[in-house]
């Protein structure tokens, strides 16, 4: 199936329209074809910067942090001149996966396969047996044979994103907007608190639209709505062309949510009554709370499955031993939120395969931001189908 035929000039119509007024999301087809999921790997994924980890996760020299990103495998690596880089996780031998687990105190990667080995800048150093049995090869340094092959890495506030074709603009450009809408947060002095994982078997967009869609709130979160109640929470606005922001103000702090654990440094005042939340198109979200920052991932690792990543931040005071009981709490509060909305998420892309459903009908109040989700998705397919 073609790009052109599950974005016939007729979806394309529908998703320009106004929202409210016969806009639309995206067809089933792109939730349940694998062509689909092919095509974004190629044109969205690789295209642009894809959250990879956080600078926590590498912390030290001789870390070493395996993930995937646009369907490849990629490690993230600290070397031992304090850089940290990424590379296509791939021996340059024949191709096995270097690294499958996080690991620290490297000096060196060796291929499990034929123990080829590499510098943690990727440098090529000595492959045994080589030239015949017991001789050896062993390269110089800055022999820049077999090095492995590099992938763009930057970081932004402590997160660390990649560029898999190199030609996206800086991160920082990308960055800017984020960087503007939050003021004065400095998540880069914030402390790494853990990380939930969730696999929830729905199309990754359903993930990432989820989490664009405030309207679910009251139905699905009674507690995250006595938080924060429907009245005093705004829908998604976009900011940009891949970034959406809102807002919402806290009505009632709880335990694991504004209550117990000290506030982030630097936080102007405003932000200890709010909370803000960036979704940055494809895979990633921030949500900015008085006393924690979640970052949330949907990478998709099929089709129709994707493991969601929680990750939580917090003020680095905060992992002191009398507040494991509240960080605890804060996890426990992002776990329960989550698996309320793993049933409607599972059920929306059961949904996908009828033809009872064509894109819908949207809230114009609430829904624009998930409608802009839609149309940008096909937009960006688009422009590489024409480049
Ligand atoms: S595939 Fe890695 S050493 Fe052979
Ligand atoms: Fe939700």
């Amino acid at each position: 199936m073609s790009f052109q035929s599950i974005i016939t000039p007729e979806i394309r119509a529908r998703l320009s329209c106004p929202t409210g007024k016969g806009g639309t999301c995206l067809p089933n087809a792109c939730y349940t074809d694998p062509e689909w999921l092919e095509l974004e790997n190629e044109r969205l994924f690789a295209r642009t910067w894809m959250y990879a980890g956080c600078v926590d996760q590498v912390s030290r020299p001789g870390d070493v942090f395996p993930t995937t990103i646009a369907g490849k495998p990629v490690i993230l690596v600290h070397g031992r001149d304090g850089r940290i880089r990424a590379f296509h996780n791939l021996c340059r031998h024949r191709g096995a996966v270097l690294v499958e687990e996080p690991c620290s105190g490297k000096s060196v990667l060796t291929c499990p396969y034929h123990a080829w080995a590499y510098g943690l800048d990727g440098t090529l150093r000595t492959r045994p047996h080589f030239r015949g049995g017991g001789e050896h090869d062993v390269l110089e340094d800055g022999d820049a044979r077999g090095k492995l092959r590099t992938v763009r890495c930057e970081s932004w506030r402590g997160m660390l994103f990649v560029n898999i074709d190199g030609d996206a603009a800086p991160l920082a450009e990308h960055m800017l907007l984020a960087d503007d809408a939050l003021e004065g947060w400095a998540p880069q002095e914030l402390a790494y608190g853990g990380a939930l994982t969730f696999e929830v078997a729905a199309n990754w967009k359903h993930i990432h639209e989820n989490f664009i869609d405030v309207y679910h709130k009251f139905a699905i979160h009674p507690a995250l709505c006595a938080f924060a109640p429907m009245e005093t929470s705004h829908p998604m606005v976009p900011i940009a062309d891949h970034l959406l922001k809102t807002w919402h103000v806290i009505a009632a702090p709880q335990e694991g949510r504004g209550k117990g654990l000290p506030a982030l440094p630097g936080l102007p005042d405003v932000l200890h009554r709010e909370g803000r939340f960036f979704t940055m198109i494809p895979i990633c979200s921030i949500n900015v709370w008085y006393d924690q920052i979640a970052i949330l991932v949907a990478e998709p690792t099929g089709l129709e499955t994707t493991r969601e990543t929680i990750h939580l931040l917090f003020a680095p005071e905060a992992m002191a031993g009398q507040y494991d009981r509240m960080r605890q709490a804060a996890i426990q509060t992002w776990d329960n939120l989550n698996r309320e909305d793993i049933d409607p998420l599972e059920s929306m892309q059961r949904g996908r395969v009828s033809p009872g459903f064509d894109g819908g009908t949207f809230s114009p109040f609430l829904d624009p931001g998930t409608h802009f989700f839609a149309r940008q998705v096909a937009e960006l397919m688009l422009e590489h189908e024409n480049a």
